[in-house]
């Protein structure tokens, strides 16, 4: 029914201002991959995080202005410890607010970075994380409300690791940069003149940003170099809206031994994976025959449509796709002078989540909404359309839930018309069904961002407190989806 109704509107409200699906070519092949320096962020004091202007050469002839934490573009790799403080200085030397948001993290609201918590331009903001949560890999961006999709695709994000205090060596490849690869994926698009370019008004909004060009650490199609030996390759989904479907050329298979908020209890094998906006995975490939491999992806529609008459109103296919619908992300090169130091894929993980959740004493159901009507109306029309939680755009005055510290719940999440990647703060939680039916937890382990096609149903609880001033999030991590006000806040205590 509702549908159908959009589609009418559709039709009615739209003439020109679709883009049309473009077959790009790919940029000049592949610089090296580069590697973000890794900051270790103990108790004390010195560490700091710069939001700065810079200018980042994605390619040969892609150089763009662009934002960055202590660099050009993107950020430096986080380590936390578990069980330990990890205290840094978030900096704004921008001229607009910017917030620093650790995405999973499990620390109260008040350190959580959310967008209450601005930090004005000239202004700084300490925060003393304890790190109270198992290994894996995590990420930070910025989050002021209106302003994320901006800010991210721009350049402020970086990847965070927590790591045990003294990790297993013998078991997983654990060198950072040498066989422990961070793979941070975004798509770009650039004008003419090279800037990057960003559209989150009216049917992008709507659809979501999509760029046709994909950087990889902030290179375009680059090259990586790796031992011969397992290697392991933390992948960030970073992009605005794009959802990838990776897997290797030659039909390759690896494991998956990490997802959002950890390790899984054993490496999953797979031939393909899909990542939604802000999703992680952990897998491990075997380069011991010496051969290397091409990383590419598949596109997923986020239209419930699949791309069709909607897809095409929407923005259609514009994108990196290639003729067999993949298109490349990256290249691996074995380097066989290298020998890796980890040679056997481990049969188990020690660390891993285990489901550790009581039962439920609560269902809360929170239903995303495209908002019919006005709100759409609006993004029809080139505004920034006005997008919803159970019917209500967010408002930063008012608080949507009221959870209660330590009680397990059950949400339901269900989507019209579009599928939405739902994120929540402040804590990691356990996936029972997506579109009705049971998901495995040994296959998606512990996650905080979950992908809605027509429902999921997630089992979760807050250990940490937030209060009216800074509350948690939840929201589509769709960022053009979360800055139109697809998001809700709530409180803990
Ligand atoms: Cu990646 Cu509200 O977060
Ligand atoms: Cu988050
Ligand atoms: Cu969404």
């Amino acid at each position: 029914m509702r549908r159908r109704r959009f589609l009418q509107y559709s039709t009615a409200a739209i003439a020109a201002p679709a883009l049309v699906g473009r077959a790009q070519a790919q940029p000049m092949a592949g610089g090296t991959l580069p590697i973000p320096p890794l900051m270790d962020v103990g108790g004390g004091a010195g560490n700091l995080l710069e939001a700065i202007t810079g200018r980042h050469r994605f390619a040969e002839s892609f150089e763009a202005k662009t934002l960055g934490w202590s660099q050009d573009y993107l950020g430096p790799t986080l380590r936390m410890r578990r069980s330990r403080t990890a205290r840094l200085t978030a900096r704004n030397s921008l001229d607009s607010p910017i917030t620093a948001h650790w995405h999973g993290l499990h620390v109260p609201g008040r350190q959580d970075g959310g967008p209450q918590s601005l930090i004005a331009p000239g202004q700084e903001l300490e925060q003393n994380l304890d790190i109270d949560q198992p290994v894996g890999t995590f990420w930070y961006h910025s989050h002021p409300h209106g302003r994320t999709g901006d800010q991210v695709y721009r350049g402020l994000a970086g990847m965070l690791l927590i790591e045990d205090e003294a990790p297993a060596s013998d078991n997983l490849p654990m060198e950072y940069g040498v066989d422990d690869l961070p793979l941070i994926i975004q798509d770009k698009s650039f004008s003419r003149s090279g800037a990057l370019q960003y559209d989150d008004d009216g049917m992008a909004a709507m659809r979501g940003f999509r760029g046709d060009r994909i950087a990889v650490n902030g290179a375009l199609a680059p090259k990586a170099r790796v031992p011969q030996g397992v290697v392991r390759f933390r992948l960030l989904n970073a992009s605005n809206s794009r959802v990838y479907a990776l897997r290797f050329n030659n039909n390759r298979s690896f494991h998956q031994i990490g997802s959002d908020a950890g390790l899984l209890p054993a490496p999953v094998e797979r031939r393909k994976l899909q990542l939604a906006p802000a999703e992680r995975a952990e897998i491990l490939i075997d380069f011991s025959d010496g051969a290397g491999a091409r990383m590419v992806s598949e596109d997923v529609p986020v239209e419930m449509m699949g791309g069709g008459m909607m897809g095409g109103m929407m923005g259609g296919n514009s994108g990196p796709a290639t003729r067999d619908g993949a298109f490349r992300v990256l290249d691996i090169e074995v380097d066989r002078s290298q020998t890796g130091a980890i040679k056997a894929l481990p049969v188990k993980l020690p660390g891993a989540h285990l489901p550790a959740f009581g039962e439920p004493v609560r269902r809360r159901r929170f239903e995303l909404n495209m908002m019919m009507g006005m709100g759409m109306m609006r993004g029809m029309f080139g505004g920034r359309p006005k997008l919803g939680i159970n019917g209500k755009t967010y408002d930063m005055d008012r608080i949507d839930q009221q959870v209660r510290l330590g009680e397990t719940e059950v949400w339901e999440i269900t989507a019209d018309m579009m599928s939405h990647p739902f994120h929540i703060h402040g804590t990691s939680f356990q996936v029972l069904s997506q579109n009705g039916q049971p998901v495995e937890f040994g296959k998606v382990g512990m996650k905080d961002v979950v992908w809605v096609e027509n429902s999921a149903e997630i089992l979760v609880r807050f250990d940490k407190p937030a209060t009216k001033d800074t509350p948690f999030m939840y929201h589509c991590h769709i960022l053009e989806h979360e800055d139109s006000g697809m998001m809700g806040q709530f409180t803990v205590g």
